[in-house]
């Protein structure tokens, strides 16, 4: 599918960063690391979505910390203040996945590049930098900047407004069906990375093409590194 942009704004927590980096800090910690941390995720999205309708705002290291005390009691777990710090770290310096470097690099041959993401500016400066990606992007994106998190259209609008840029010119990439499902209703194009097998989302807003990872989304585009 000819897909024409000027510029791709990727979601970060599941779809450049690997999210199986923070269940496997937690294996240390907790028996089951893999429910634990699936419960953990499920808890900081269902916070961000919370407080977006009540009209408040915490930043998302505040959230995910809130988050892992739920699923620590939920689990019936309490952890040494620095095993705490252990796990939130692991939010802050999450893995990426193999293929990214490599597809951004192509990518960014032929596309401006930008990171639109939950994440605090902090978090998201810490993780680009730790996994080595930070050059690759000339725009870093956070919902703090919003006060409010995803899919509220004002996280959106921000790449249009930072980017200079209408919303069709910009293509959206994530891997979480509910960032899709905001991305297409704001007015991007939309890429849904299927990093993982999950039903579409039943709410009316359907990806513009769909790839199951950076490299395939590069080939998909006729961004080829050499
Ligand atoms: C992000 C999380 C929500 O915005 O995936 O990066």
């Amino acid at each position: 599918m000819a897909i024409r942009a000027k510029a791709l704004a990727f979601d970060f927590y599941g779809t450049l960063a690997d999210l199986g980096s923070v269940n496997a800090a937690c294996r240390h910690a907790v028996a089951d690391a893999d429910a634990f941390g699936a419960e953990w995720r499920r808890k900081q999205l269902e916070y961000t979505f919370l407080l977006s309708l009540m009209g408040r705002y915490r930043d998302f290291l505040q959230v995910s910390e809130r988050a892992l005390d739920f699923t620590l009691a939920r689990f019936g777990l309490s952890l040494e203040a620095s095993e705490r710090r252990r796990l939130m770290q692991a939010w802050s310096e999450p893995a990426a996945y193999p293929e990214v470097s490599g597809a951004l690099a192509a990518l960014g041959a032929k596309y401006t590049l930008a990171v639109l993401s939950n994440g605090s500016p902090r978090m998201l400066e810490t993780g680009l930098k730790h996994a080595g990606l930070r050059s690759r992007f000339k725009f870093v994106l956070s919902a703090d900047a919003a006060k409010i998190y995803k899919p509220s259209p004002r996280v959106y609008q921000l790449a249009v407004a930072r980017m200079r840029l209408a919303k069709s010119q910009i293509l959206f990439v994530s891997s979480n069906g509910w960032d899709v499902a905001g991305a297409k209703s704001f007015g991007f194009k939309v890429c849904h990375l299927k990093r993982w097998d999950a039903p579409a989302e039943q709410l009316g807003f359907k990806a513009d093409l769909e790839a199951g990872d950076l490299a395939g989304l590069a080939e998909a585009l006729g961004a080829t590194s050499n």
